[in-house]
Parts: C-alpha cells; structure tokens; sequence
C-alpha cells in the first residue's frame, strides 16, 4: 500500500517524502511542477537510496488522477498541492480559489470513488488570522483570513470537517504549520522560491549568498520584546516527521484530527538575524523597513496537543534551522537550477 504525496516535489513535500521512504513506506508522488522541480526527487533519492514514482500530474485534472489510483494501491493521500503566494493571491483571487479548491474538490471525489478515505492536509496558522493571545491552541477561534491564500486554508478545513462529519469512514489530520524553514541537514534539499523571496528565511539565505544586498526588517514598532515580528519557526524535517506521527494517527482511526505543528517558542526577525549570522558566520546587513500590509506582532503555538496525541514534538532548535537553511543555500546557490 502506498501513500499519494501531492506536490511532492515541492520544499515540504520533499522533506516528507524522503522521512515516508526513511520510516518504510511506499510513495507515490504527484505534482504539476508549477513551483518546483523534479530535480528535488533526483535529489530525495539520493538520500533515501530509494526510488521515487512520479506523475507529472494537476489535481485537477481528474482523468489523469483516476488512472493513478487505478493503476497504484493508495492507501492514503497527505495534500501538498496548492498555490501559497499571499501577495500573488490577493492579485489573482480566481486563480487561487480554482487552483487549491477546485483541485482539492477533484482529489478527494477521486479518492471516495476509490475507496480512499485517509487524509492528512497541509494547513496554516494563518487560519488563525491576529489571534487573541498566544500561545495559540488548536480550540482558538478560525478567524476571517485577510487574503484569498488565507481564506483557502479556511475553505479547505471546513470541506474536510464536514466530509468527515457526513462520512466517518474518512480519517482527516489538519496540520495547522506554523513557520517552516530549514533545509535537510544533507544539504540536498531545501526551499527554493522563484523570483525574489517573499518569506523571511530565503531572503536572509540570499542577502548570505551576495544575490541581495540587505534583508529589509518590516516594522519595528510592533509591541514585542524588540519591535520586530515574533514568529514560531520550525523546522522542516521535524515538520516532515510530524506528517509520519499523522499516519499513525490515521491508522488509529483518529475520524477528524487538528494538530498545530510548531516549536512553542517566538522568535523576533532580529532574533533570527542574529542566528544565522552565528551559524553561518556571515554577517547580514540590514535596514529598518516600514511595516508589511497584513503582517501581525506575534504568532506561536502551543504545539503540546501534538506531543499528547501523536507523540510527536520538534527537536532542532533555531540554530540548527539557521545551520541548515545556510547549508543548503551555500552548496545550491542557484537552488536546483544549478
Ligand atoms: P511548494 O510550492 O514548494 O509546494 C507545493 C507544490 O504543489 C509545488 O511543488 C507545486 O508545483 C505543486 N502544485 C501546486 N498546484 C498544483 C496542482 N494544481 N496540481 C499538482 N501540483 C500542484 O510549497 P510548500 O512550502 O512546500 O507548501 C506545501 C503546502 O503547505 C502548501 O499547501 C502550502 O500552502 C502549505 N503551507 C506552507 C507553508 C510555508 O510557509 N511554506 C506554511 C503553511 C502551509
Ligand atoms: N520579514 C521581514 N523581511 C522579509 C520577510 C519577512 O522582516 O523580507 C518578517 C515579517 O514581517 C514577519 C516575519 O519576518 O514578521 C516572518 O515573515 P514570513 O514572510 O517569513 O512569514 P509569515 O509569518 O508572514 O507567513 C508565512 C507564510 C504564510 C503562512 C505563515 C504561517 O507566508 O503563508 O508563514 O505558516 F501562513
């Protein structure tokens, strides 16, 4: 029996792909390749010593989805796939809604049609929109989302609760992910955005590089220890690991599951300057920015739900995550590109 991994190819499909073949399990990977490449899997397998079967494949296109599942025994599908642009989204709404709904509507009638009914999805804390404290648990509000990426998430949550209400044949892990960066500790793997970086850690890794001269420190006026925005970074190989507990979970028949996957602990983006110039030993230059439209103070978890129920908890610590983002993009500069 084998587990589908859609976007597979991607950074966090990667990661997981290569912790799934490491903990034994048969996989099958699908991905359009819209933003990313099947170098990643040359690469997984490199680590793994495992092959990898790929189907260059959209979840919306249902015929091409249909002969997958006939042709391979899928016993579970963990949901990648999706576009993850905040800024892009609020440009292309349609674009966003039809690519991560429509597609997902596709996926999951395929899967009931075959008799699938296991599902771990990739979610966000951006579900939880400026929350009321922190840390934040899964039982705080799911709160509008101030973009179509967002709200995405959202829609996407509240489809699977309620296929699961209707049918508790369906097992369902929402991961609310809070920040992933990192890169796997081989170097091999790692993040790779195109065009210029919109999340904080590619930017730094880049600055690092010499491809851009300073990273741009959004606000630091925010009410925090030091004016910075405070975020709960994990790293991508514990997160990797957290969708392994997630099987298990599934195989224990858990009906509907919400786990936040994150560390516990804030840290400030001068936190993390300073971080990775100590594991890298380069240093970064930076200038004091205003603030980004739609950013928020501060946002961590309490992840303890996860350790309770899936055994589960992050061990790298922000310096490793430092350490290994440095790593990947010091031997890739180009990224996979190269
Ligand atoms: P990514 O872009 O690297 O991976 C997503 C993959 O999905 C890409 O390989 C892309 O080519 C593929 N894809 C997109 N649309 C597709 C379609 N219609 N059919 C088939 N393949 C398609 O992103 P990632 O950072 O690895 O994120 C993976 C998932 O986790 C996404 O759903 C994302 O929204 C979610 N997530 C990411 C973060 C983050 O900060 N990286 C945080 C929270 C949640
Ligand atoms: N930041 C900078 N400069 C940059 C980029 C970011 O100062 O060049 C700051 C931001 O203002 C914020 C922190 O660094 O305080 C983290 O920003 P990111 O863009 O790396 O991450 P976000 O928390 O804004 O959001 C990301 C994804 C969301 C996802 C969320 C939680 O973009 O889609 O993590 O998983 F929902």
């Amino acid at each position: 029996m084998a587990i589908l991994v859609t976007g597979g190819s991607g950074f966090i499909g990667s990661h997981t792909v290569v912790e799934l073949q490491n903990a034994g399990y048969e996989v099958v990977v699908i991905d359009n390749l819209s933003n990313s490449t099947e170098k990643s899997l040359k690469r997984v397998e490199e680590i793994t010593g495992k092959p990898v079967k790929f189907y260059k494949t959209d979840i919306r296109d249902r015929e091409g989805l249909e002969k997958i599942f006939s042709e391979e025994s899928i016993d579970s599908c963990i949901h990648f796939a999706g576009l993850k642009a905040v800024g892009e989204s609020t440009e292309k709404p349609w674009e966003y809604y039809e690519n991560n709904i429509s597609g997902t509507l596709i996926l999951v009638d395929v899967m009931r049609k075959h008799g699938v009914k296991n599902m771990i999805f990739s979610s966000s804390s951006t579900v939880y929109g400026d929350p009321d404290h922190v840390p934040v648990t899964e039982e705080d509000p799911v709160k509008k989302c101030t973009n179509p990426y967002g709200s995405t998430k959202a829609m996407q949550e509240t489809i699977f609760t309620d296929i699961q209400k209707a049918d508790p044949e369906w097992n369902i892990v929402l991961l609310r992910y809070f920040n992933p960066i990192g890169a796997h500790p081989s170097g091999k793997i790692g993040e790779d955005p195109s065009g210029i970086p919109l999340n904080i850690m590619p930017y730094i890794t880049q600055v690092a590089v010499g491809k851009l001269p300073f990273l741009r420190v959004f606000g630091n006026d925010y009410p925090t220890p030091d004016g910075t925005g405070v975020r709960d970074y994990i790293h991508v190989v514990d997160l990797a690991k957290g969708h392994v507990k997630a099987l298990d979970r599934i195989k224990a028949g858990c009906g509907l599951a919400i786990y936040n996957l994150g560390t516990g602990k804030g840290y400030s983006v001068l936190d993390i300057v300073k971080n990775f110039e100590e594991a890298s030993g380069v240093k970064i230059p930076y200038e004091i920015q205003a603030r980004r439209p739609g950013d928020i103070a501060e946002n961590y978890c309490d992840p303890s739900k996860a350790e309770r129920e899936m055994g589960w908890k992050a061990e790298y610590g922000i310096r490793e995550m430092c350490a290994h983002s440095w790593n990947w993009q010091k031997n890739n500069p180009e990224g996979y590109g190269a």
